[in-house]
């Protein structure tokens, strides 16, 4: 076998892939070379991604990139095209009853029944579980909605209808949870208070979660690592410094200049990493090693050819930024 010679490159990237992919233990999820496509519409094209038992990953992306329907078919909602998905090392054919207890799930949509109360909701739902009643108090102080647990479904607000929709999914105590976009359209005091929940659940519970979402602060805050989708393939993954840091320039220095941007003579400095000119707003954007090194060339080149610096701002790079430096367009248009 050793006389193979990719026999020790294949070992050796096997090795790899097991240490930073799914943080290193026994993925509890593995999705291999996983297609979907509808028609001509490649909505999942090619997605191989592991997850370690314990970690909570964001799956980022616009609208379209695929990300409901890799959740639906790790769901077993929809089934894919070709390729494999494993959950606990199981295909989802023969092994349905047993995967769907270890499963907590949120669909992008949640419509309840108008006429049912809050807490008749949960119980119905308890109820097919066959869980005690105590887990519908238990879930109901988790979800924070003990005063609303008289209230028809049909006077919540989006936010508590949210929040009533993650208590579902967290009644059988799973160990794995799926949420797909569990905040969006909420105002950013809900979409707080849903963080907040998760962040408790996270600190208390050892859950594998998947949350799908086009927003970077609530990928960045909740979780521990970071895929970003992009026309049904996966364009980055990592955790949030090393996605920042992968172009080596995680500060970004804008301003407005007051004539022609060339003319200030920045390209080739050694702390540039990158650069672009907003023709519409006027706006230069700097990627940069470090904002302490830059600014005193800047200021001395604006001094030197006259083209003055308006409105100058420094910050840290973002996910947004990220992602526009790899497709060209912004996370949400
Ligand atoms: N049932 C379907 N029939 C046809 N096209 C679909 C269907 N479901 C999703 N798509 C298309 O697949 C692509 C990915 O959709 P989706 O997985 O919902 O993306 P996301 O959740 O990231 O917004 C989109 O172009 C969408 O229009
Ligand atoms: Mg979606």
């Amino acid at each position: 076998m050793c006389d193979r010679p990719g026999y020790y490159i294949e070992k050796i990237s096997f090795i790899w892939m097991r240490k930073n992919d799914g943080l290193g233990k026994e993925p509890i999820i593995q999705i291999r070379q996983v297609r979907k496509y509808f028609k001509d519409v490649r909505a999942v094209d090619g997605v191989d991604l592991n997850i370690g038992e314990g970690e909570f990953l964001a799956l980022l992306g616009p609208n379209g990139a695929g990300k409901t329907t890799l959740v639906e078919m790790v769901e077993g909602l929809q089934k894919p095209d070709s390729g494999e998905i494993l959950i606990t090392g199981l295909p989802w054919k023969g092994n349905e009853v047993h995967l769907r207890s270890q499963l907590g799930i949120s669909l992008q949509e949640t419509r309840f029944i108008d006429k049912l109360r809050t807490r008749e909701v949960l119980e119905l739902f308890a109820s097919f579980h066959r869980l005690d009643p105590s887990r519908v108090d238990a879930v109901m102080d988790m979800i924070r909605l003990k005063e609303k647990r008289r209230a028809y479904t049909v006077n919540l607000s989006g936010g508590q209808r949210q929040r009533l929709a993650l208590g579902i999914a967290l009644l059988n105590e799973p160990s794995i949870l799926l949420l797909d976009e569990p905040t969006t359209g909420l105002d950013p005091n809900s979409r707080r208070e849903i963080w907040d929940i998760l962040m408790d659940f996270k600190r208390n519970q050892h859950t594998t979660m998947i949350l799908t979402t086009h927003y970077m602060e609530e990928a960045a805050t909740l979780c521990d690592r970071i895929v970003i989708m992009d026309h049904g393939r996966i364009i980055a993954r990592g955790g949030l410094d090393e996605l920042l840091n992968q172009n080596h320039s995680e500060e970004i220095i804008e301003f407005f200049p007051g004539g022609e941007p060339g003319k200030l003579g920045l390209e080739g400095m050694p702390w540039l990493k990158n650069y672009s000119f907003d023709t519409g707003r006027n706006k230069v954007t700097l990627y940069v090693t470090a904002i302490l090194e830059a600014l005193p060339d800047i200021i001395k080149q604006s001094e030197n050819c006259g083209v003055g610096i308006g409105g100058l701002t420094c910050r840290r790079m973002t996910l947004d930024d990220l992602f526009i430096s790899l497709t060209g367009r912004r996370l949400v248009e």
